[in-house]
């Protein structure tokens, strides 16, 4: 740098100056020390400031050991019978002492980041002390200028005056024209139009300063003309680099990445356990006058590990809190009719209430139909709800699914077993099944082992068609006054027992993530190969959420909704042409490689399909056994002959093994096992079809290779994501709870989901509020309506406001698996489909 300009700096700046020396101006000062005083903000920061100092204390005093003195004198009276009351005196004297050995550095996080907010808080008051004091002596310098420019305008208006006065006399005097006359009249009325607006503006002024100043609008003093300020002769113009350490937001900022940090470390060590050591030393006497002579001291060390997040309210007693009554999503008649004595009870949700002493309960507990990974939670989460009210509360499991209870397989799930099982994937604790309960005998049965067992409640763990079961169980049992309450719990991957008291059903997030980390891979490995088209199947029996889900979490390029398909009253040509369209795009920009996620339900959504389908179930409802008698290779032309004119044709037209899927045996509940009809290869041949014909048409140039997967079974005993793991526990606590309270037929709550778990809100939902009739089986039956992807929900839109570019474009997202530890962005977010549900 040339010397000359070295010598012209100096290190000092203009920072560096109290504003005392810079704003000479009393009346100026003044005006800033009562903004500093009343200002609004400025009282916010110094009470914020008063907060983080006090929460600094409370964080550096969690290191030390805590005392605590306690003086009690008890006085009993008891009788046990007859008149021999008995009356016994106690008086105690007593020291606490209990510390937290800060094993890990928890408490020494806590307190970094109180420092560091403390410190934060200090930063922000002094920025805002710095910019009210800018802010003020901004205004009052342009109020002054206002003022000056006020007195400018009126000299001149004086001036323009004379000059009417002056171009009159000259005019009247035949001096002048007319025109200069009336010119000294238009400016004279020019200038006079300015004073009104520099008024209005200075009154503007003041109120900006009365409102800095934290009082009512009202008249500034301030000094008349610029000219009597007392500037300063000379500025330090220095620019130090010290001055950008100083500068107080930055210090804020730098304070506040501190704070971060250090949370991070408390997050982080909250995952190990802590241990606590307490004493107490003290004397206990049946006499005051003894009390000295009988000392006693005790020492204990606890060690306790963190291992679910769940909603405050249940961390602690709870009371009830009853909604409006409620009533069914459909058919009101029917199921009231149905269901007497379940029907209409309100919703629940559970508060903070009074801690009661409960006597020990027998629960039983049922895992129904298909995995869903947190099962074992649920049953984590009901077994310390019930031993916290009780530690002689008893757990038993059935074996196998609702089957267990009709056939008395039965174990007792002691805490050993639990917490062998808790946070891991599986039903395997006690096994599922999917026998449904529908029979009196089967209910008569179940009664004989809960009565046996003094079971007082029992809880299901399952889908829509066993939660359906938990009603019908919870009707029969309330109709015969057994003493016996049931409670179902929200599962299933397939994301479709949800309405608005149930936000989701566990295990869908989990089983979501990790279809997505594998297709993540598949598209990663079709992306560097660039040679074949993968089709996806996906599980989900009847609603395309996982499907959904999917994209959005990988973004393919072709996902089938079939809700959508139904909508649009798709054939299976449609879709197969829509596909092939995709495929001859992409081959026309030399991209001959893709991925095509397809929902497991979509050929009952085909309208044809499911009409042919439908007679299909009817049919073979009906004639069973006679079905069973058919040689194999004969059925085909067997139901050809048996179904109605359109849909012998369909089925006609179908492949072999698509058409021999369709009549393989229902489920327990009536439906067909889509799990095992290969529609990602239906799909592929025909697609491969269409695209022969458009190249001999000339219409489409590539080659087309493609690989088939169905991702189901890896995804539903998958380890729990902290969502699932975190949801699962809540729920099983809520059932505890919900049988406390004495209540049947209502399924668990656990809402406000996409809010950290601490936060949710737990309660219950009558199971009958969510049921309508449907025709299982070739009859009208009452079940749970299913929750189909809605076309105009915030899920869907937002996939169909993308899927055009994902077709054409490779814009693949590669989510990887599923993360424990870490930030919570990463690690605790709820699916897509509920964070878009939610509006989040
Ligand atoms: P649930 O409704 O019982 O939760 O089961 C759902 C599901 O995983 C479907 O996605 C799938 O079609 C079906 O189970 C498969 O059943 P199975 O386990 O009997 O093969």
């Amino acid at each position: 740098m040339p010397d000359s300009l070295e010598r012209a700096q100096d290190s000092i700046s203009f920072g560096d100056q109290d504003w005392r020396d810079i704003y000479t101006d009393a009346t100026l000062r003044s005006l800033i020390e009562r903004a500093l005083d009343h200002n609004k903000d400025m009282l916010i920061a110094a009470a914020r400031v008063k907060e983080m100092a006090a929460q600094k204390r409370i964080s550096t005093a969690a290191l030390l050991p805590d005392i605590k003195g306690k003086v009690t004198a008890e006085r009993e009276l008891e009788n046990h019978g007859g008149d021999a009351f008995k009356r016994s005196e106690t008086f105690e004297a007593q020291f606490l002492v209990s510390w937290e050995l800060d094993l890990w550095g928890n408490l020494r996080w806590a307190r970094s980041a109180s420092i560091a907010e403390y410190l934060q808080s200090i930063e922000a008051q002094r920025a805002l002390r710095m910019t009210i004091v800018a802010e003020v002596a901004q205004a009052y310098y342009e109020l002054v200028a206002l003022d000056t420019e006020l007195d400018i305008v009126k000299q001149t208006l004086k001036a323009r005056e004379e000059g009417v006065r002056l171009a009159r006399i000259r005019f009247a005097g035949g001096l002048t024209s007319e025109t200069s006359y009336r010119q000294a009249q238009v400016e004279l009325a020019r200038t006079a139009t300015l004073v009104p607006d520099l008024e209005r503006k200075i009154s503007l002024k003041e109120n900006d300063i009365a409102y800095l100043a934290g009082e009512y609008p009202n008249k500034i003093a301030r000094s008349r003309l610029l000219q009597e300020f007392n500037s300063p002769e000379t500025l330090p113009v220095g620019l130090p680099s010290t001055l950008l350490e100083r500068r107080p937001d930055i210090r804020q900022a730098e304070q506040k990445l501190i704070a971060a940090n250090a949370k991070v470390g408390v997050a982080y060590t909250n995952m190990f356990p802590r241990l606590a050591l307490t004493g107490g030393f003290g004397s206990e006497s049946t006499s005051l006058s003894e009390l000295l002579k009988s000392p006693y001291a005790v020492m204990e060390g606890a060690l306790l590990t963190p291992i679910f997040g769940w909603p405050k309210a249940l961390k602690g007693a709870v009371k009830v809190k009853e909604g409006e009554p409620t009533q069914s999503v459909a058919d009101q008649e029917a199921i009231k009719a149905l269901f007497p004595n379940t029907y209409g009870m309100p919703l629940i949700q559970f508060v903070e209430g009074e801690a009661v002493n409960m006597p020990a309960i027998n629960v039983g507990v049922i895992l129904s139909g298909g995995q869903a990974p947190g099962g074992h939670n649920v049953i984590s989460g009901l077994f310390d709800g019930i031993k916290a009210l009780n530690k002689d509360s008893k757990l038993y499991g059935f074996i196998l699914g609702p089957g267990g209870l009709v056939d008395h397989n039965y174990m007792e799930l002691t805490s050993d077993i639990i917490d062998e099982y808790r946070n891991t994937g599986g039903f395997d604790i006690i096994g599922s099944g999917r026998t449904k309960l529908e029979k009196v005998e089967q209910f008569d049965k179940g009664l004989e082992i809960i009565k046996e067992l003094g079971i007082k409640a029992l809880v299901i763990i399952g889908g829509d068609d066993s939660n359906t079961n938990a009603c019908v169980l919870a009707e029969y049992y309330a109709a015969k006054n057994c003493g016996v309450q049931v409670i179902g719990c929200p599962k299933t991957i397939d994301g479709d027992l949800k309405n608005e008291m149930i936000e989701t059903s566990f295990g869908f997030d989990t089983a979501c993530k990790t279809y997505s980390e594998v297709i993540g891979n598949i598209q990663r490995d079709c992306n560097s190969a660039r040679k074949y088209w993968h089709f996806i199947k996906l599980m989900g029996r009847s609603a395309s959420h996982i499907a959904l889900e999917c994209a959005l979490q990988v973004q393919p390029n072709v996902c089938i909704v079939s809700e959508e398909v139904e909508e649009k009253n798709m054939s299976l040509d449609d879709v197969v042409t829509y596909i092939a369209q995709v495929v001859a795009n992409r081959a026309a920009q030399g991209n001959n490689f893709g991925t095509v996620l397809i929902p497991e339900g979509l050929i009952e959504f085909i309208p044809a399909m499911k009409r042919l389908i439908a007679e299909l179930n009817d049919f073979l409802a009906a004639n069973a056994s006679e079905f069973a008698l058919i040689k194999k290779s004969h059925q085909r032309e067997y139901i050809i002959s048996k179904l109605s004119k359109e849909n012998s044709e369909i089925y006609a037209s179908l492949p072999e093994g698509v058409a021999r899927q369709l009549t393989l045996d229902r489920d327990p509940h009536g439906n067909v096992q889509v799990s095992l009809i290969e529609t990602e290869k239906l799909l592929s041949d025909m697609v491969a079809v269409k695209l022969a014909q458009w190249k001999e048409e000339g219409k489409y140039v590539g080659k087309f290779a493609a690989q088939h997967h169905f991702f189901g079974y890896e995804g539903r005993c998958a380890a729990p994501s902290n969502f699932d793991a975190d949801y699962c526990y809540s729920l099983g606590y809520t059932a505890s709870m919900l049988i406390v309270n004495g209540k049947t037929g209502y399924m668990s709550s656990v809402r406000n989901t996409t809010a950290p778990a601490e936060e949710w809100i737990a309660g219950g939902v009558p199971i009958t509020m969510m049921m309508n009739m449907e025709r299982r089986h070739g009859e009208m039956k009452p079940v749970i309506q299913k929750a189909l992807v809605k076309l105009d929900g915030a899920p869907f839109k937002a996939f169909a406001a993308q899927r055009e570019r994902w077709a054409i474009e490779t814009d693949y997202v590669y989510p990887g698996p599923i993360q424990y530890f870490g930030p919570t962005e990463v690690c605790d977010q709820a699916t897509k489909t509920l964070q878009l549900e939610q509006g989040k």
